[in-house]
């Protein structure tokens, strides 16, 4: 898409920039800056940011925090609601999804609530599979195997 560029995260610091951001009713509020930053530390974490001329479009994290061995977990993905349909969220997406392939990873996983339509279609675009989680039963957990 013109006029978007993507970077990542390189300084905790840089994480800052989420602070209230929002997008539907979901907001990047004290306890989920905290997870971001938690997380951040892991080894191979990726946190990409898109933006046009300079301003937040979007933001997508993963990282090795998932309790299942040698899986990455999409934490976040945020796409700002001027910039929704765009192919934004499935971009980012696809992005993490190779960078946890590259790493090594055996699978992918990510949870979202049951009435979160937009993040259950994406998932689906990627073939991820629902699986039940035991540990989870709020939402959905989605998994793709590599
Ligand atoms: C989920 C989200 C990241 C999708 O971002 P996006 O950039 O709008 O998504 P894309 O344009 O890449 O769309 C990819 C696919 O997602 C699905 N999708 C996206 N928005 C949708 C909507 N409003 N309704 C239904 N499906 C939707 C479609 O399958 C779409 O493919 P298509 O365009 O071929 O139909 C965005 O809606 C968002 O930021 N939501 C709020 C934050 C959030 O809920 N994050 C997830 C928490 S678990």
């Amino acid at each position: 898409m013109e006029n978007i560029s993507y970077s990542t995260i390189k300084e905790i610091e840089e994480i800052e920039i989420l602070r209230n951001k929002s997008s539907f009713n979901y907001t990047y509020d004290q306890a989920t800056i905290e997870s971001l930053k938690k997380h951040f530390a892991l080894k191979d974490s990726l946190y990409i940011l898109a933006k046009s001329n300079e301003n937040f479009v979007a933001f997508c994290s993963t990282d090795r925090g998932w309790w299942e061995d040698n899986y990455f977990f999409i934490r976040e993905i945020l796409v700002d609601p001027n910039f929704q349909k765009l192919g934004l969220g499935q971009e980012l997406m696809k992005r993490c999804i190779d960078h946890a392939k590259k790493s090594g990873a055996i699978g992918i996983v990510t949870e979202t609530a049951f009435e979160n339509i937009p993040m259950q279609k994406l998932c689906a675009k990627f073939q991820f599979q629902e699986w039940a989680n035991p540990q989870w039963k709020e939402g959905i957990t989605y998994k793709l195997m590599f």
